[in-house]
């Protein structure tokens, strides 16, 4: 729904019961088009709309008073939906059900935020921070890329490769390993967001001698999420990349979020460049099970596996996901707000996703072409998930089977993390998925 208006994401009471259609989700709309002008203005928008709606408790039909025939269908809709609407956000809010596995109600939508870790409502402004180009280039000085010259590649879609990164003693080595990384892949542009309020020149110096396609630029967390814990690192950057991206009126070509320390394996370049809509794949070293991804059967994403599912409809990785412009030009209030754990989720929310949609990568998800490195060190973990799933019925068996070669995971019948598969926000046995 185009629209040139900010509108909320929707409120939706429940993640989908047991039948396996998303789409017939009861959806309540309850605050749309902001402005997506003025923070101010937006702002003040934002709590007109807050007060209008809590008027609505007002004008509930009381016991005695009785429905008028006469209502307009626009009062039906309001007596039906309205009273719907604050039974559910009650339920849904209550400190019972947060943090339970699926049981967070989604009521966390882009435009309506409840107080999280002391995170206010203002977290979920449009893009509309102030853009700082430092520098830019389009050119593009390799002659060769990889066993080809340039020119060759001169059909493909360009990836814009958004790399979040924050002044710190491992920023410059780890923008260098990235960067000899990127070098081997073609029609690529670099946007490099710095956390920080001004142009750092080093950086200018640095990025331009790689000789592709940049453009760095300065985005300072907003100081006052600078206290909170965790603060929601990364989220200035990337909304300044989202930002730049909308600008430059960009409809054609692949984003894809890239951190400064993860790894990349140039294969995922060749898998991300074809996207249509929404691309998906395991990515390694993620939380408890040393991995997060798509759960892949007969060629469709069918659910999800990673250890923090907290309600999360998307609860995958922000390396684990690459998306076409010409589809996410689609939902111009395409938005990520300063939600710590959330970023993707309501990311991919705010793009109409729906996991039908979503293209399985890296050989059905079986491969891992992007790690979540740390300069720390860790133990392998054991996942707690019968072998007897683990055949060729979905891409764990092989997923899980690579992972114990290479050392990072091992799925055990009786021991370890107990392996947790959601879909909608809501975790499951496995036989669900699996069998
Ligand atoms: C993914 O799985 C589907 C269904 O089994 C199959 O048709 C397709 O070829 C597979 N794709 C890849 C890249 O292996």
């Amino acid at each position: 729904m185009p629209s040139a208006h900010y509108q909320a994401l929707a409120v939706e009471p429940q993640a989908s019961d047991d039948n396996d259609n998303d789409e017939e989700e009861l959806v309540v709309h309850w605050a749309a088009n902001l402005q997506p002008s003025s923070s101010s203005h937006n702002h003040a928008r934002y709590h007109k709309q807050l007060a209008t709606s809590s008027g609505w408790e007002d004008r509930l039909p009381t016991p005695g008073r009785g429905m008028a025939p006469r209502l307009s269908r626009r009062r039906y809709w309001m007596l039906l939906v309205v009273p719907l609407f604050i039974v559910c956000y009650f339920v849904f809010s209550s400190p019972l059900l947060l943090g339970q596995a699926g049981g967070d109600g989604d009521d966390d939508d882009a435009n309506n935020f409840e107080p999280h870790n002391g995170i206010d409502g203002t977290t979920a402004h449009a893009l509309n921070e102030p853009l700082l180009i430092c520098s830019d280039s389009s050119d593009d000085h390799r002659l060769y890329i990889q066993d080809k010259p340039r020119i060759a590649y001169a059909q493909l879609p360009i990836i814009y490769f958004v790399t979040p990164t924050y002044p710190r003693r491992e920023q410059i080595p780890e923008l260098t390993r990235l960067a000899y990384t990127l070098l081997h892949v073609p029609r690529l542009h670099w946007l490099v967001a710095n956390d920080q309020e001004k142009c750092d020149t080093f950086l200018d110096t640095l990025l331009s001698g790689f000789g592709i396609p940049f453009t760095h630029m300065a985005s300072p967390m907003p100081s006052k999420f600078r206290k909170s814990k965790p603060a929601p690192r990364g989220v200035a950057n990337r909304r300044a990349a989202l930002l730049w991206l909308q600008q430059h009126n960009l409809t054609n070509g692949v984003l894809y979020f890239g951190d400064d320390d993860n790894t990349y394996d140039l294969r995922l370049f060749s898998e991300i460049r074809q996207t249509q809509r929404v691309s998906m794949f395991p990515v390694g070293l993620i939380a408890d099970y040393a991995v997060s991804g798509p759960v892949v059967r007969d060629g469709k994403v069918v659910a999800f596996l990673d250890s923090w599912v907290a309600g999360r409809r998307w609860p995958v990785d922000m390396a684990g996901f690459a998306v076409n412009l010409a589809y996410m030009s689609q939902y111009p209030n395409v938005n990520m707000p300063y939600k710590p754990g959330y970023e993707e989720d309501l990311f991919l929310r705010s793009i109409g996703l729906r996991i039908d949609q979503i293209e399985p990568r890296g050989n059905n998800c079986t491969d891992i072409l992007v790690w979540h490195t740390q300069t720390k060190s860790k133990k392998s973990p054991v996942v707690n998930v019968e072998s007897k799933y683990l055949d060729g019925r979905s891409n764990l068996g092989p997923l899980f089977r690579s992972l114990k070669l290479m050392g990072v995971a091992s799925a055990s019948d009786t021991a370890g993390h107990a392996a947790v598969i959601s879909k909608n926000g809501k975790g499951r046995s496995h036989s669900y998925f699996l069998s």
